[in-house]
């Protein structure tokens, strides 16, 4: 955990029930991204070999150290926890032979209507668009969805592509906060927001528009 959210303007109580509703609800991710679903405890072994990888695991803060099944099963039962009290949620896309190919989790905010996601793609599909395409769509789940006034986001200082996505989808920086690992250890983060009205500023990348081309389906695409 960090000092987060940076903005904090209080919502009306009817909006907060509608968030903590809309997550207790929400099985599919669905919109840009099809096939992406709430994480089970049946899903940790998946989880932990997405998650584990070099590139992966030790670039989000928010994740147990060390990432096995048994630390995964931890994160996806407190996942599950925080859909039942409406306030955070964990999906994760599979290809056709059961491996994890992608995860998305939003920590809610409800009474100050913001959220924040993090996520990731295979460590074999990093560098073609494919995160391009589920940063859109996660600005979409968020905005269109869930239905937030306002999203926040943390990197690391070095984590380029992180950067490069966020400021392409139309965050902007403010600032740095000091982020808090499960382990109790500390890690400087650029801080990011973007509120409603700023998505209509989100770029479209080349990059994504290759990786919607390049995926296994119709419209929606699927990123399984
Ligand atoms: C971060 C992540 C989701 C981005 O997805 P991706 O598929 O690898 O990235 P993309 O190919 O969509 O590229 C995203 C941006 O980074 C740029 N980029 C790609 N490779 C890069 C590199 N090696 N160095 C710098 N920038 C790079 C792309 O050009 C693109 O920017 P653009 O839209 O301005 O062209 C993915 O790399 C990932 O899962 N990383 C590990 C976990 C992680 O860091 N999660 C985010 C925590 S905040």
């Amino acid at each position: 955990m960090a000092d987060i959210p940076k903005t904090r303007t209080i919502a009306a109580d009817e909006e907060q029930r509608r968030l903590r509703d809309f997550v207790r609800r929400a099985e599919w991710m669905n919109g840009r991204i099809a096939g992406a679903r709430v994480a089970q405890p049946g899903d940790a072994a998946a989880l932990a070999r997405l998650l584990a990888h070099d590139s992966i695991g030790p670039r989000i803060y928010t994740m147990p150290n060390p990432i096995n099944a048994e630390t995964m099963k931890v994160f996806i039962e407190d996942h599950l926890a925080q859909r039942a009290r409406g306030d955070g949620i964990l999906f994760v896309s599979f290809n056709a032979d059961g491996e994890a190919t992608a995860y998305f989790d939003v920590e809610l905010w409800p009474q100050w209507s913001i959220a924040k996601f993090g996520g990731a793609v295979k460590a074999e599909r990093q560098g073609r668009g494919f995160g391009g395409a589920c940063g859109l769509a996660a600005v979409e789940w968020c905005f269109d969805q869930l239905g937030v006034a306002r999203i926040c986001e943390t990197t690391a200082r070095d984590n380029d592509r992180s950067i490069r996505l966020l400021s392409r989808l139309g965050f902007r920086q403010l600032g740095e906060v000091i982020s808090h690992r499960p382990d109790g250890t500390t890690r400087p983060s650029l801080y990011w927001e973007m509120e409603r009205e700023d998505r209509y500023a989100v770029g479209s990348s080349r990059r994504t528009t290759i990786a919607q081309q390049d995926s296994v389906g119709a419209a929606p695409p699927n990123f399984s």
